[in-house]
């Protein structure tokens, strides 16, 4: 079995970097850069492969499915988290007594704006408060009621890196009666997912953080009891029950989470984000939860000893795979960072340290060390 330390040799930016900046963006493995290579290279020799490619839709659909514990059916691949957040939303009915739809304040900006935009059809948007960097759920039981239609929440928040505990809020939420959607781009590939166990509604979320790929191909779970009561407005010809029907004249959505997507899948992207899942299912999500659990121990350790103001919540069970720490001027402190060959990212005030299975004790020490250098800096 290959340990973490076999598989940190298949990124070749730990020659020159140490980046801690899954986050953002995920480091770039040999396995991703030579799919990303051979879709060229199938050009070249191949053309226009539409078989191959149609398949390989079928194959990151699969993965997805699998990396959540999901059936493929329940799964559309779409172009981003903000197209999978858009598809939700225009599949939302605001006919019946159910206007209402509530979000966090710990919510990345697309989650919000896409309930927002809704506005115009009736919905009512309300926020539920933070307490102590967490969702405030004595917020969250007394804004949701029978007029509740969806309640948005974000897995792991973006600003602060809090976890939130999903059972917990689809008790509150389904004692209201209403839908649940999870943005699960903060925390899939870093924190173990299981719809079953989660029993919620959505789930979306992309390719590019800790599932080691790109831009350009993102992921929506629709539970399949209610897939053929949504009827999403944003549609096209990939959402057709037969994609070479080639229909004019009607709508006939496919009877899968297909009926989510759009026009031609992000083809060069697929072939990445297959290499990408491969290597994230081969090392298992629970493992590498484990192991940056015990990177961010020594991490929030390191941080407290030199006087640094953490901003997650300090229980292990509370936070993702990411570590804020306070800053005075958070972009200066990421340039100074990167001057001492550190990648990490910011937002909010907030240094955002995000370390994933490639990331070892000696990154960690070298973080502390180099914020301890920059403490005019820490807030
Ligand atoms: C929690 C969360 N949700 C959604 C997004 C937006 O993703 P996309 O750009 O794929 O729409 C991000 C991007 O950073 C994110 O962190």
């Amino acid at each position: 079995m290959k340990s973490m330390a076999d598989y940190r040799e298949h990124f070749p930016i730990f020659e020159n970097k140490i980046y801690i900046n899954s986050c953002s963006y995920a480091a770039l493995s040999n396995e991703v850069e030579n799919a990303f290579l051979r879709y060229l290279k199938d050009r070249h020799t191949l053309g226009a492969d539409w078989i191959d490619w149609c398949d390989r839709l079928e194959r990151v659909r699969a993965l997805f499915a699998e990396l959540l514990s999901a059936k493929s059916d329940e799964i559309a691949v779409t172009t981003s988290a903000s197209a999978s957040l858009s598809a939700v939303s225009s599949s939302l009915d605001f006919s019946g007594p159910r206007k209402k739809i509530i979000t966090t304040d710990l919510a990345f900006p697309t989650e919000a704006q896409a309930w927002h935009a809704l506005k115009k059809h009736g919905a009512e948007v309300v926020h539920v408060k933070e307490k102590n960097g967490l969702i405030d759920l004595d917020d969250l039981t007394k804004l949701a009621d029978e007029r509740t239609l969806l309640v948005a929440v974000p897995l792991v928040c973006y600003r602060n890196g809090a976890l939130t505990d999903i059972p917990a809020i689809r008790n509150i939420v389904r004692k209201a009666g209403a839908m649940i959607l999870v943005d699960a781009y903060q925390g899939v590939g870093a924190v173990p997912i299981d719809v079953a166990e989660w029993d919620v509604d959505f789930i979306v979320g992309g390719s590019l953080k800790y599932l080691l790929s790109t831009a350009g191909v993102g992921f929506l779970y629709v539970r399949e009891a209610i897939i053929k009561k949504s009827q999403p407005t944003q549609t096209g010809w990939f959402a057709q029950e037969d994609i070479h029907a080639m229909l004019i004249h009607d709508n006939i959505p496919a009877g899968t989470a297909r009926r989510f997507e759009q026009g031609t899948p992000c083809v060069p992207n697929l072939y990445a984000v297959e290499a990408g899942l491969q290597f994230i299912l081969e090392v298992g999500v629970k493992n590498i939860r484990s192991h940056v659990a015990a990177l961010n121990e020594r991490l929030k350790v390191g941080v407290s000893k030199i006087g640094g103001k953490l901003m997650s919540p300090l229980n292990p069970d509370h936070h993702g795979a990411m570590i804020t720490v306070a800053s005075t001027d958070d972009y200066a402190l990421v340039e100074r960072l990167a001057k001492q060959n550190i990648i990490a990212s910011c937002r909010d005030s907030n240094l955002r340290i995000s370390a994933h299975f490639y990331n070892n004790n000696a990154d960690i020490d070298a973080v502390i060390e180099a914020l301890s250098e920059n403490k005019d800096l820490l807030a």
